[in-house]
């Protein structure tokens, strides 16, 4: 309409008065609705802005990327390179065992003979603790015992604990024969891998404790080895012992 009548060059006075009247009417209108246009301009910012911290850019686990070229996330470590803590070249230690090649290298403890030759039902298993046991070890692995092992072995190690009383599997008598001969490499196998009904520990119990344990159940065994006492009170049941095919 303006452009229409600037051409024509018309424009009276009195158009242009009630033109300006009526700008600054809707201005004043305006005006008076600011704050509240303000206000929703605002809003309609701050909720783009918005960025919460589950959504920000990051790698999540197993999850692909278009990132790297393999399109995997996490990264393998470089070729050489071994990430701190994770150089598990001491064999006995980490695994409890001479080779640790083959944990399917299944004992037989069922079927294995009394005395000396129970040993030799985990050939691969290590006989010796892999570092001098101190009296502060020993004492470390009693503390972890009687939290994670006395509840289902008992505090003598005689697979009587409370569990058990409350109709779990019999857990396994330290204090038998058998157990008493196994090399120590096979107690660190069942805490770190189960055996049988008993589940594995690796998760809660860290290397170092796992051993500390062992050392405690062998001054356990010491403790409960008083023939006297043994003769008198009736052993309890051995467990039975789980067969390889048993085991998950
Ligand atoms: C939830 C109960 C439970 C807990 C806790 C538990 N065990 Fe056991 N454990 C068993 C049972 C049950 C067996 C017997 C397995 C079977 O017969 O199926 C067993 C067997 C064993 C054996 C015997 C293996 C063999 O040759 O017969 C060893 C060694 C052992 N446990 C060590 C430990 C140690 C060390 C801990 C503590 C870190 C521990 N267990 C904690 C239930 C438990």
């Amino acid at each position: 309409m303006m452009s229409k009548s600037r051409k024509s060059g018309t424009v009276s006075r009195k158009d242009a008065k009630e033109q300006n009247k009526r700008l600054s009417l809707s201005l004043r209108a305006f005006a008076g609705k600011l704050p509240i246009f303000l206000l929703l301009l605002g809003l309609f910012v701050i909720s783009g802005c918005r960025y919460d911290m589950q959504d920000q850019p990051k790698m999540k686990p197993y999850r692909g990327t278009k990132f790297f070229r393999d399109g995997l996330s996490s990264r393998q470590p470089i070729e050489g390179t071994v990430p701190r803590g994770f150089l598990r070249s001491d064999t006995a230690y980490y695994t409890g065992k001479k080779n640790g090649a083959s944990p399917a290298a299944s004992p037989t403890p069922g079927t294995a003979q009394p005395g000396n030759a129970q040993a030799n039902s985990y050939p691969d298993a290590v006989d010796t603790f892999p570092f001098p046991v101190t009296k502060e070890i020993v004492m470390r692995g009693r503390e972890r015992y009687d939290i994670f092992c006395s509840v289902c072995h008992g505090l003598t190690g005689n697979g009587d604990g409370m569990i058990v009383r409350r109709g779990f599997r019999r857990a396994a008598s330290f204090n038998d024969d058998r157990l008493r001969q196994a090399p120590v490499g096979h107690f660190f196998d069942a805490i770190t891998n189960g055996w049988g009904a008993m589940p594995s520990y690796a998760e809660q119990i860290p290397v170092q404790d796992r051993w500390a344990i062992i050392a405690y159940i062998r001054a356990l065994q010491a403790s409960q080895s008083n023939p006297a006492t043994a003769s008198a009170s009736p052993s309890p049941a051995a467990s039975p012992s789980p067969t390889p095919g048993g085991r998950e």
